[in-house]
C-alpha cells in the first residue's frame, strides 16, 4: 500500500477535513490492500453512523415528459424513440397505496421535468399521500422557489436533485440551456424551506478526471446533503454522449466508499445504475458504505418507458418482485430492512437544535 495511501485514508476516516488532494488519493486507490483498506473503512463508518438496516425508498416514475436536453438522458425532449406517458392523480395514489401495502415507509414522486403537473396539483397528490402515513421524496427537477415551497407546505419531507457534475464547465456542456449556478440555487432554496436534501453525481462522464469527482464529493459535504445518489454514466443510443464508453464500476465503488467517509451520516443509495451494470452491483455498493435502495413501484405498463438509460433492471418485475427482491438480498448480506420513515439523523438533530 503507498504511504501516501494509508495516511490519507487514516486522516479522512478519522473525520479530519478532506482537503482535494486526499480524496483525489484515495479515488485512485488500487486494486487489492489499498481498494479493500478503503471499503472496509466505509463500511466499518456505514455501520457505526447509520447502522445495519437498510432504507427501501419505493420510487413512483409518474412521468416521463422533460423539457431537458441533457447529453446523458434518454428522456431528453429530443427523443423522438420514446413512448411518452403521464400517470393520473389517481395512478399515483394507487401506486403509493401499495407502497404501504408492501411496508414502504417513504416514497419518491419522480419524473422528466414536466411542467404539466402544475405546482397545485403535484401538491394534492402529496397532501394525500402524506395523509396515508408515508413519508414523500421529490424528484421532479428545478421548479420556482414559491413552488418548492407550496410542496413543502403540502407536507412534501425530501427532495433530491443532482448536482450531476461539480465541474461548471463539464455541466454546462452536458446541459444546454441550463446553468450549473441555478442548479445551486435551487439547492440553497430547498434547504431553507427545511426539506432533507439530496443530491449526487454521476461518474465516468465523457472528460471528467478525479479531480471533479473529489470537486463532487468536497460540495457533497458543503451541502451538508443528508442523502448522496452516485451512479455511473451509462450511454443511451439515442442521446448525443450514445457512442461513449459506460463509466467505470470499480471507480464508482471508490467514490462510494469515499462519500461515506465524508458524509458519514448521510443515506448512500445502492443505485439502480450499478445494479444495470452488474447482477451484484447493488449488494457490493451496501458492503462498501450504501444504506439504501430505491425499489421501482412505477406499474408494469410504463417502467419501460423510462428509460434514462438501457437495460435498466427491473423492467419486467412488478411492485411486490422489487420488494421480496430486495429483502431477500439485505438479508444475505446479514443487515435488515430499515422501519418507519428513516429519516436521516442529520436531520432529526437539525429540527431537535430549533
Ligand atoms: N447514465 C447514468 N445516469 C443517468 N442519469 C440520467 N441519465 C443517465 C445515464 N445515461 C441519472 C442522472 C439523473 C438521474 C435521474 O439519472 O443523475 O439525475
Ligand atoms: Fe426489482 Fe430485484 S429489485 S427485481
Amino acid at each position: 500500500m503507498r504511504k501516501e495511501f494509508a495516511d490519507a485514508l487514516s486522516r479522512i476516516a478519522r473525520g479530519e477535513e478532506p482537503d482535494k488532494a486526499s480524496l483525489v488519493i484515495l479515488l485512485s486507490a488500487q486494486p487489492g490492500e489499498e481498494e479493500e483498506a478503503l471499503y472496509r473503512e466505509a463500511d466499518t463508518l456505514r455501520a457505526q453512523y447509520v447502522g445495519d438496516e437498510v432504507h427501501l425508498r419505493g420510487v413512483i416514475e409518474f412521468s416521463n415528459h422533460c423539457r431537458r436536453l441533457c447529453h446523458y438522458c434518454g428522456l431528453r425532449a429530443e427523443n423522438k424513440n420514446l413512448r411518452r406517458y403521464r400517470m393520473k392523480k389517481e395512478e399515483i395514489v394507487e401506486s403509493a397505496r401499495r407502497a404501504l401495502e408492501l411496508g414502504y415507509g417513504t416514497v419518491v414522486l419522480q419524473s422528466g421535468e414536466d411542467t404539466w403537473y402544475s405546482a397545485e396539483m403535484l401538491a394534492e397528490i402529496i397532501a394525500v399521500i402524506k395523509g396515508m402515513g408515508l413519508a414523500v421524496t421529490l424528484c421532479v427537477g428545478e421548479r420556482a422557489r414559491e413552488e418548492y415551497a407550496l410542496w413543502r407546505e403540502a407536507g412534501a419531507d425530501r427532495y433530491l436533485l443532482k448536482h450531476e457534475t461539480a465541474n461548471p464547465r463539464l455541466y454546462q456542456k452536458l446541459h444546454p440551456g441550463m446553468s450549473w449556478e441555478e442548479r445551486i440555487t435551487c439547492l440553497q432554496w430547498l434547504r431553507e424551506l427545511g426539506y432533507q436534501v439530496g443530491s449526487g453525481n454521476i461518474v465516468g462522464l465523457p472528460g471528467q478526471t478525479l479531480e471533479d469527482l473529489a470537486e463532487d464529493l468536497l460540495l457533497l459535504r458543503s451541502l451538508e446533503v443528508e442523502m448522496a445518489g452516485i451512479g455511473p454514466f451509462i450511454p443511451h443510443p439515442n442521446t448525443p454522449l450514445g457512442t461513449y464508453p459506460a463509466g467505470s464500476l470499480d471507480l464508482t465503488y471508490r467514490v462510494l466508499a469515499v462519500a461515506r467517509l465524508v458524509l458519514p451520516w448521510a443515506h448512500l443509495p445502492a443505485t439502480t445504475a450499478v445494479g444495470t451494470l452488474s447482477p451484484n452491483g447493488r449488494q457490493l455498493a451496501l458492503q462498501r458504505g450504501a444504506n439504501v435502495v430505491m425499489p421501482n413501484l412505477t406499474p408494469r405498463q410504463y417502467r419501460a418507458d423510462y428509460q434514462i438509460y438501457p437495460g435498466k433492471i427491473c423492467i419486467n418485475e412488478g411492485p411486490e418482485d422489487c420488494r421480496y427482491c430486495l429483502e431477500g438480498m439485505i438479508r444475505s448480506l446479514g443487515r435488515r430492512v430499515g422501519r418507519g420513515p428513516g429519516h436521516s439523523l442529520r436531520y432529526l438533530s437539525r429540527i431537535t437544535k430549533n
